[in-house]
């Protein structure tokens, strides 16, 4: 027995070290860590249960004969726990044949999807991968596609988080692409679908990998990544904090972590928040972190679209979305970058039962050729759709300006909201004062004295909240200082919250 247990040792040892120290040493030279590195750091202490350590890809072509057989063909999966709650895993192994994958590779990947489906449980990719395994042809396609189907299926009912670590390329963006978060690290990590090589070759253009597919690309330009964090060990500990904000599933609801900071609390800073001058900005985020549990909040999309603010925070120790326009951006316009972003996070919140807060300081939406020819008109739907859709409790508080189509679009009682809140510098209005004047009084343009009286009386009429107040599509005008208090009441109150929507196989949102 004692030999029979060595030898199981010596089996797993050698499987543990995947395509060799040589190459384990090459990783750690690139500043990465291995698969199973990653792993140990993203997962409670202990708490991963591997599976399929000694699968071996069957390929025989190109020279892949027996002494390339390394055991784990390139992946790690298993289980484990982040804080106590189960999470399925998978982590490329970039020191075996490059991370690539083969046939049984997409197996052990599609066991792993299959079961966290199963166990309503989240699933975290992290990848660092060459993608379809160039050897065994329409195998590896055929595995990626068993994959990608699997990522579509369990899309809305289980998290499903991808972190770029390493190069990656092919099917290994295509993946993560379908999945609700996608997070790569500085310097090392890559995506694009043809690396520079073969752009090269094309267009004929030069860039580097990091130009072409880096974590700065992808999050400030492109908006492929949700985030990017400085190492690999960064990139674990937030995802855990991530994982901490989820809930494991579409019918669950979200954790409840104990909280200390009083539901109640006012915060009379938030009195003086708001510039005398109408056209000064001022900082939404300070609002944010100042109304939720301890200021702490897991922004989303951080790098990409600043006009709009979108992100986790906790309320009396339940977790809710955040969607705020930022006045330090753009007078946080409402653009078709800020809308699509919105839009998808709106849609996350709701297929997982989280609530949504949103906070409304918006001079309108962006006009310009730019815009409508980059399809404004589409990608605002976008957004109207998602909170039209939505049957999540929605508490919206306007701060100050909610202009136009703007308006609606936010969160408003029209389209759904179920707590409307306005501050008393609330502007609810088709547009501001200016606008406003020079159109319906365009035979006073000239009579300065005229004019300036015209926009008073406007600003008087129509610049507060007590227009949209007297109609009750603002429930209250509130005291900024007591914005913690209110929310967190409106979100009790809404707990209970039943909205249905007819039956459809699916709805057709404007793509
Ligand atoms: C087999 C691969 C591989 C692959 C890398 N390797 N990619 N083996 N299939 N796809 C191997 C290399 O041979 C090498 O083996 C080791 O992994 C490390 O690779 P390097 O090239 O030395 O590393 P690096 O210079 O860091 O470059 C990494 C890389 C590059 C950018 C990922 O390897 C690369 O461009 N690979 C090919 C990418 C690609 O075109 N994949 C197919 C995509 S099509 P040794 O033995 O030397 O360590 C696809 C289909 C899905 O994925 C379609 C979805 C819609």
């Amino acid at each position: 027995m004692k030999n029979i247990l060595e030898a199981l040792e010596e089996r797993r040892a050698a499987a543990k070290l995947g395509g060799g120290q040589k190459r384990i040493e090459a990783q750690h030279g690139r500043g990465k860590l291995t698969a199973r590195e990653r792993i140990e750091l993203l997962l409670d202490s202990g708490s991963f249960e591997e599976f399929d350590m000694f699968v071996q890809h069957r390929c025989v072509d190109f020279g892949m004969q027996n002494q390339d057989k390394i055991p784990g063909d390139g992946v790690v999966t298993g289980w484990g726990t982040v804080n106590g709650r189960t999470v399925f895993v998978f982590a490329k192994d970039f020191t075996v044949f490059g991370g690539s994958l083969s046939e049984t590779h997409a197996q052990k990947m599609v066991k792993i999807q299959d079961m966290a489906l199963k166990m309503r449980a989240p699933i975290i990719g992290l990848f660092d991968a060459g993608g379809a395994r160039i050897q065994e042809g329409v195998a590896a396609l055929g595995g990626y596609g068993e994959v990608f189907k699997r990522n579509v299926m369990a899309s809305g009912v289980i998290p499903q988080i991808s972190v770029i670590m390493g190069p990656c390329a092919g099917g290994d963006v295509y993946s993560p692409a379908m999945t609700d978060f996608i997070f790569m690290v500085r310097d090392t990590s890559y995506m694009f679908v043809t690396g520079p090589d073969v752009v090269k070759t094309v267009t004929n253009e030069t860039v580097t990998a990091e130009e072409l597919g880096g974590a700065k690309v992808h999050s400030t330009k492109s908006s492929v990544a949700d985030g990017a964090w400085d190492n690999d060990v960064e990139a674990m500990l937030q995802v855990r904090r991530l994982i901490d904000f989820l809930p494991s599933n579409n019918t669950d609801g979200v954790p409840e972590l104990p909280s200390f900071d009083d539901p109640t609390r006012f915060d009379m800073s938030l009195d003086t928040l708001i510039p005398d001058n109408p056209n000064k900005p001022y900082d939404m985020k300070e609002l944010i972190q100042k109304v939720v549990d301890e200021g702490d909040f897991f922004e989303i999309q951080e790098g990409y679209a600043k006009n709009i603010i979108t992100g986790f925070a906790r309320v009396e120790g339940r977790t809710v979305g955040v969607v705020a326009n930022q006045p330090m951006v753009l007078a946080g316009v409402l653009d078709s970058d800020a809308s699509r972003k919105a839009s998808r996070f709106v849609r996350f919140c709701d297929s997982f039962d989280i609530p949504i807060v949103t906070f409304v300081d918006v001079p309108g939406f962006l006009p310009g050729t730019a815009q409508e020819y980059g399809g404004l008109i589409k990608h605002g739907a976008k957004l109207l759709f998602a909170y039209s859709q939505a049957t999540v409790p929605l508490v919206t508080i306007i701060t100050r300006k909610a202009f136009g189509g703007a308006y609606d679009v936010m969160a408003s009682k029209h389209i759904g909201g179920d707590v409307n809140y306005a501050w008393p510098t609330a502007q609810i209005a088709v547009m501001g004062a200016k606008g406003a004047v020079e159109i319906i009084f365009r035979q006073d343009i000239g009579d300065a004295e005229k004019i300036a009286a015209r926009t008073q009386e406007y600003e008087e009429r129509f610049l507060s909240p007590f227009v949209a107040a007297e109609r009750g599509y603002i429930d209250e005008v509130i005291m900024p200082h007591s914005t913690r208090r209110r929310v967190s009441r409106a979100l009790a109150m809404l707990r209970t919250k039943k909205a249905e929507q007819p039956w459809k196989k699916h709805d057709n949102i404007p793509l």
